[in-house]
């Protein structure tokens, strides 16, 4: 199979890889870019936890294929941190409420809510729920990530 040169931008970074055409954008993020963050769980759709921002829009980057992504821009949960590390506050709250256990689901988690806080400064909970319905977690119940999720609002909105 004739691999296919695909440039996109991860995490304001501007990348170049090499895959073969039915490489998923989830294998291209963890191997040939390097950006082990973004979860394999599933790998046909159900858990959430391969989710990404591309072009604005939370995917599970297990259906979408690499070569799809030409030109995109892309945030996986690397990209969620400042420049000089300091966690972004959705990462800050799920620490102060203990939204993690296993933590497998979590990169999946905080990239859907970040993409949820992008569009969506206030959200109700309802809205929370809704965003992070994709995102299957076997550990938490989910009350302390939405805890978390709101947590993280207010303290943006505050600091705005
Ligand atoms: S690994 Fe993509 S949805 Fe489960
Ligand atoms: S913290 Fe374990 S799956 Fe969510």
């Amino acid at each position: 199979m004739t691999k296919r040169v695909v440039s996109f931008t991860v995490n304001d970074e501007a990348r170049e890889i090499t895959v073969a055409p039915n490489r998923s954008l989830l294998d291209a993020l963890r191997t040939e870019a390097g950006l082990t963050g973004t979860k394999k769980g599933c790998d046909v759709g159900e858990c959430g936890s391969c989710t990404v921002i591309m072009n604005g829009e939370p995917v599970n980057a297990c259906l979408v294929l690499a070569v799809e992504a030409e030109g995109a821009r892309i945030t996986t949960v690397e990209g969620l941190q400042a420049a000089d590390g300091t966690p972004h506050p959705l990462q800050d709250c799920f620490m102060q409420c203990g939204a993690a256990q296993c933590g497998f689901c979590t990169p999946g988690i905080l990239v859907a809510a970040k993409a949820l806080l992008d569009r969506n400064p206030a959200p109700t909970t309802d809205e929370i729920r809704f965003a992070i319905a994709g995102n299957i977690c076997r550990c938490t119940g989910y009350s302390k990530v939405i805890d978390a999720i709101a947590l993280a609002a207010t303290a943006q909105e505050a600091s705005a």
